[in-house]
């Protein structure tokens, strides 16, 4: 049964900037309590020029251009998104006509868990054999569904996009074991109200009735920091390793306090956590193949590393895995 290695990664996040002292001009909070509570410092927003699928498509771009192929190359791809730009119309095919593939394509919607679900879903095609080169794509405006005047929601999400590329190999590379899970009767404590029923029309007639994020902080607080460590170990339980075997954990990017828990669980000093929440917030579907992309750049994932991925969020959800970094031997097996 092939293995279903991560070849190719690429992020892309908005131009503009929105620091924690912009915020202090549209709300009543600061940036003291802002980076003491959450970490964050600053996050990007989208303009009027960029969509879901602008950001996605740069993104992608860069992955599959980084695995050294072309986009006719890939033969399916799964975007985890709750921003889509469009109702009917996965966003997965918007992001296949914009970078001028011919893939098979289709939506996975998780909204914070969507990326490591759709990696494990991605996996799962791979390890099958029903195909070789999958793009897997995490990309969120939720921008788009917060409302400025609320400090609770408004300081913690900004707008991004990241992409990997899986290709088929015998070596045991990628998702090697994966845990997931839901507790929709937690729902109402991360949600949009009123989103299904919403004209858009009437956006114009009744701007305060536009749909928006709503959250309970400390209830989603306490789900994530227990959810982060149970499906942490239990996918390393799953993947046959011992705490030790781990070199790294990619964390949803929600709160430092969140991160923080989570690598202390594990015994992992926070040398060995991907952060990048100061700079870009929590991006919803995106914050992991952001990290992955960065983490990668920078030198600090290792051909052979395990790393430990896990999210958690609206569905409640979560989804955790354990991936074994590197491409050895993968154009053999993809061929
Ligand atoms: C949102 C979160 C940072 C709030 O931190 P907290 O320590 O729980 O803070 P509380 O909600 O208890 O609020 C404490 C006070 O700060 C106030 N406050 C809330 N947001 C504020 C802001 N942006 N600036 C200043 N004050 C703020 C509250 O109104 C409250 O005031 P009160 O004591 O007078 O009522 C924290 O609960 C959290 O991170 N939760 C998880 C959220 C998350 O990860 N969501 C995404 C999931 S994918």
């Amino acid at each position: 049964m092939p293995y279903a290695a991560i070849t190719g990664w690429g992020f892309a996040v908005p131009d503009r900037v929105v620091t924690n002292a912009d915020l202090e001009r549209m709300v009543e909070t600061s940036d003291e309590w802002i980076v003491s509570r959450t970490g964050i410092k600053e996050r990007r927003i989208v303009s009027q020029d960029d969509s879901t699928t602008s950001l996605a498509a740069l993104a992608a771009i860069r992955a599959v251009e980084q695995a050294g192929l072309q986009p006719t190359d890939i033969e399916l791809i799964v975007v985890a998104t709750c921003t889509a730009d469009d109702f009917l119309v996965s966003q997965a095919a918007l992001v296949q006509a914009a970078i001028g593939s011919k893939a098979a394509a289709f939506d996975v919607g998780s909204a914070c868990a969507g990326f490591v679900t759709a990696l494990d879903v991605a996996t799962q095609f791979i390890r099958s054999g029903s195909y070789k080169r999958v793009l897997v794509v995490g990309a969120d405006t939720l921008s788009r569904y917060i409302d400025f005047t609320d400090r609770s929601t408004c300081v913690l999400f900004g707008d991004g996009a990241g992409a990997i590329v899986l290709e088929a190999t015998n070596e045991e590379r990628g998702l090697l074991a994966s845990v997931m899970g839901a507790d929709g009767s937690g729902s109402e404590h991360l949600f949009v109200p009123g989103a299904a029923r919403f004209a858009p029309e009437s956006a114009d007639l009744f701007p305060d009735a536009r749909p928006h994020v709503q959250m309970n902080g400390q209830a989603v607080y306490k789900f994530a920091v227990n959810v982060m460590n149970e499906a942490s170990i239990e996918a390393i339980e799953k993947a046959e390793m011992k705490l030790d075997d781990i070199d790294m954990l990619i964390p949803h990017q929600a709160n430092i306090r969140i991160i923080e828990a989570a690598a202390k669980r594990l015994n992992l000093p926070m040398d060995r956590v991907w952060v990048n929440l100061d700079r870009y917030g929590n991006t919803t579907a995106a914050t992991i193949p952001i990290a992955i992309s960065e983490a990668a750049a920078a030198g600090k994932l290792n051909e052979g590393d395990n790393v430990v991925v896990v999210a958690f969020g609206a569905g409640l959800a979560w989804a955790a895995g354990v991936l074994r970094w590197g491409v050895a031997g993968t154009r053999n097996a993809a061929q």
